[in-house]
């Protein structure tokens, strides 16, 4: 029987409406060549939209070159303006919206070397750069912010004008603007440090410059964290803060994450990282040295157990305390979760992984031909952001290694 009812109607977020509440959350796609999105890339976002979500989003767009983690992502500049254009209206094509996640990852360079010191919000050891030999942060400076603040605004300017519906500002999972939020990065003594206030101060002023920007036509969301997950790390309580300043500084919606790369991966996933599946994957790129940090690190996660909608809790104390869209994020799995969230005053449901498993999972549910995703929470899938043909589910057939060869404007 046909499924009817909430997650399917559509919504409106600012300037922007959906046709239903199902958002595809920015899961690294590695589908970029030289910072360019590839013809892999339009395929997959064409599979989404044609799956039936309402919005789908583009993973870990920089801002700037030294803001990738790794070399295979997305650097947003004007040379690569076509490519951008073929995403979107493949996207539009199929009567999906789309949103471009833009983002700077600071100290959180795991996969390339920077020119000098990284920048953070505090200076010193920079454990995120071992690997590649960024050893050190700095706190930036007045000017410093200035600048990746003018950044951020250039980068929505040229996704606005490549079509996107949406800006994602990632403030969550360890990035440079989360390196703000939390308190296990921040460590700063000025008016951006200390008091959970203060250290949204930053990222609260880059949203507003953005939204004077481009909100009139653009859907300006951020993608936060609930809470780090770690005993010293942001608590809800840090969160509610947080969203309420996001509020003020005009953010059209926030969609609510957890975790951060370093200390708390499992909790972003509400389950452990698939050791044997990373080390498989890096070793056959040579990343042999990457391949034992990340044992190392996942041998060290807390032995927990996937529980679907594991943000749950945290969520509804957040959506307790703000009055703007918000969507829910984390372990959604079945049409019941969706029905859950939207009903306890979720404005849109945003999934990762149940979508990588089955991109045309909306339609699946809509039709009602299924109720339940298949995919197993195995986190396989994170491995492949190493992989050289791209991000996919371990259940599912191998990405066509050439289409990621091609540059987006190419595709037929
Ligand atoms: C393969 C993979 C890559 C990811 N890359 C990103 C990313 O680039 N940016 C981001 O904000 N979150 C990223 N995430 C996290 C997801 O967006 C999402 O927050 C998390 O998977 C929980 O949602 P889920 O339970 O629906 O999978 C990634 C997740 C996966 C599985
Ligand atoms: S590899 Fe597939 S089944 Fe495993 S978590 Fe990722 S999407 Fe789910």
């Amino acid at each position: 029987m046909r499924a009817e009812g909430l997650p399917f109607e559509p919504v409106t977020i600012g300037p922007l409406t959906l046709r239903n509440r199902f958002i595809k959350s920015g899961a690294n796609e590695a589908m970029c060549l030289d910072g360019r999105p590839t013809a892999a890339l339009v395929k997959h976002h064409r599979d989404l939209a044609r799956g039936g979500v309402g919005m789908t989003t583009v993973a870990y767009m920089a801002v700037a070159p030294e803001g990738r983690t790794l070399p295979n992502q997305i650097w947003i500049r004007p040379g690569i303006l076509p490519d951008l254009l073929a995403l979107t209206s493949a996207v539009h094509a199929e009567g999906a919206a789309i949103s471009a996640q833009i983002t700077h990852g600071g100290s959180f360079v795991t996969g390339m070397k920077v020119k000098g010191r990284t920048i953070s919000a505090s200076s010193g050891f920079n454990p995120a750069g071992m690997l590649k030999g960024n050893l050190l942060q700095r706190a930036m400076t007045e000017a410093d912010m200035e600048r990746v603040t003018a950044e951020f605004v250039a980068a929505a300017q040229l996704a606005r004008d490549a079509g996107f519906d949406a800006v994602e500002l990632h403030m969550g999972h360890g990035y440079l603007l989360n390196q703000f939020i939390s308190p296990l990065s921040n460590k700063r003594e000025d008016q951006y440090g200390g008091s959970a206030e203060n250290r949204v101060r930053f990222p609260a002023r880059v949203l507003a410059a953005v939204k004077r920007a481009v909100g009139a036509s653009t859907a300006v969301l951020a993608k936060i964290n609930v809470a780090d997950g770690t005993r010293r790390g942001a608590q809800v309580e840090d969160g509610i803060v947080t969203a309420r300043a996001l509020q003020a500084a005009g953010a059209d919606m926030l969609v609510l994450s957890g975790g951060r790369n370093v200390e708390s991966t499992w909790f972003m996933f509400g389950s452990r990282m698939n050791r044997q599946e990373m080390a498989k994957v890096l070793k056959q790129q040579g990343e042999r040295l990457m391949a034992f940090a990340m044992q190392a690190a996942a041998s060290r996660e807390p032995d927990i157990q996937f529980r679907e909608m594991y943000f749950l809790e945290y969520s509804r104390k957040i959506r307790a305390a703000v009055d703007l869209p918000l969507a829910y994020l984390g372990g959604i799995k079945s049409l019941a979760n969706a029905e859950q969230a939207v009903a306890e005053g979720f404005d849109c449901v945003v999934l990762a992984r149940a979508l990588l498993h089955d991109p045309a999972l909306v339609n699946k549910f809509h039709r009602g031909e299924v109720v339940q995703s298949g995919c197993d929470n195995c986190n396989g899938c994170v491995a492949y952001i190493y992989h050289p043909a791209g991000t996919r589910c371990v259940m599912n057939p191998p990405n066509d290694p050439d289409l990621n060869k091609i540059p987006a404007s190419a595709a037929e």
